[in-house]
């Protein structure tokens, strides 16, 4: 059996920002715009009118202050509330590919190493753009990488998933090395006329570069184990896939975007996601004290720090489970990537950390890894 090291992580960060004011603001002027259209229906009783969103209330649900998009103009048009996406020929990159190579070619400049060192692609995202040919195969044809790639999907679970199916091909020896990347365009799967959840998503890329150990150029992480559970619920869900029906119905079917009883993926989804991690740690021989950082899936504040809490046994000391969802919202799988691309360098050697991921399905996903100096 080969060692499996993480050697390289990037994260793509769109450069439009959508703060919460300006989130809702365009979300109150469609809420009067709809009011107005619908005053008579409205007055009668037979249609609810549509409240306003508030900054204050999303900060304090969530502890998000911001999101990046790819479009923020059609996002904010009180009108649209959508994304503006061109429809690309199929000579042109598809839009998840495009932001997901520059992810990958961030991994393989911090691992040192390029295309002709990757052995696979895995594009492991909550949804894909097109059934096939697979996303991964594509990243693999612009990168001009050898071997093979696939798409998974486990919702926000994908990326953990995704680095739990990497290593153990590199494990068993049937490849060298991947590339897990995760490119998470949420802002094309949420609806942002929904007060519930407008608040919830951003958009983003990364990518994980994992090796033999025996092939690292620089400090990097060992994976030293992974796991994976799923017990399926309806409690987050995305009916759109191929049986759906044309564009003008889906108008009428909110079942088409994300939609999720958030409450009850609060209560649920906690102690499924604490009792996971402390399994794992106890399988693995490891205490909790050992842990120097958690890197966390970025879905709520609240949830995160409870988590913390949990596994820990005490309130987390400031930068031992960092927190990214201020700036980027959930980006569903990638949240728990970004947290740990960009506050992981800085650990000692021998120092413990983990991963973990966890959404719809539902699913829960831990990465154990040891920096290694
Ligand atoms: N602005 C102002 N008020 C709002 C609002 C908004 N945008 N959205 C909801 N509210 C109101 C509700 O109407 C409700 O009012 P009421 O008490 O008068 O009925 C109140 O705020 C509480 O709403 P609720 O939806 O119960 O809020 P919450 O505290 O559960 O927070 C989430 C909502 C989504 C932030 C939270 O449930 C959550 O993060 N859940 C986990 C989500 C998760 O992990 N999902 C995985 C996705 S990958």
């Amino acid at each position: 059996m080969h060692k499996v090291a993480i050697t390289g992580t990037g994260v793509f960060t769109p450069a439009e920002v959508i703060s919460n004011d300006e989130l809702v603001a365009a979300f109150n002027a469609y809420a009067d715009l709809y009011n107005a259209e619908n005053a008579a229906e409205i007055a009668a009783g037979r249609v609810e009118a549509k409240a306003h969103s508030s900054s204050d209330f999303i900060v304090a649900a969530s502890g998000i202050q911001q999101r990046h998009v790819l479009d923020k103009a059609g996002v904010l048009d009180p009108k649209r509330m959508f994304p503006h996406f061109a429809e690309r020929t199929d000579d042109q990159p598809s839009l998840m590919a495009e932001i997901g190579v520059k992810a990958c070619q961030q991994a393989l400049d911090m691992a040192g190493k390029t295309a002709a060192d990757v052995d696979a692609v895995i594009c492991a995202a909550s949804n894909m753009e097109r059934a096939y040919p697979a996303i991964a195969v594509e990243i693999q044809n612009l990168l001009r990488i050898k071997g093979f790639g696939f798409d998974m999907n486990v919702a926000c679970s994908s990326a953990t998933f995704g680095i739990q199916t990497a290593t153990d091909m590199i494990k068993s020896g049937s490849i060298r090395s991947a590339l897990v990347v995760n490119p998470e365009i949420t802002s094309g799967h949420l609806e942002w006329r929904d007060r519930d959840c407008h608040f919830i998503f951003g958009d983003v890329a990364t990518a994980v570069f994992l090796e033999r150990e025996e092939d690292a150029n620089a400090p990097y992480f060992r994976v030293k184990s992974t796991r994976c559970a799923t017990e399926f619920s309806n409690n987050i869900r995305n009916n759109n896939g191929f049986l759906r029906r044309t564009r003008d119905q889906m108008d009428d079917r909110r079942d088409m975007q994300f939609m999720q009883n958030g409450r009850k993926v609060f209560k649920e989804v906690l102690p499924l996601v604490s009792a996971h991690i402390a399994g794992h740690l106890t399988d693995e021989g490891v205490q909790a004290s050992d842990l120097k950082r958690l890197w966390l899936h970025q879905a709520n504040k609240a949830m995160n720090d409870y988590i913390g809490k949990k596994v820990l046994g005490r309130d987390p000391e400031p930068g031992e489970q960092p927190n990214i969802l201020q700036d980027y919202a959930n980006t569903s799988s990638a949240g728990s990537i970004i947290a740990f691309s960009k506050n992981s360098n800085d650990l000692a050697d021998k120092a413990l950390g983990l991963i973990c991921s966890f959404g719809a399905g539902y699913s829960v996903g831990s990465v154990i890894v040891e920096r290694v100096i």
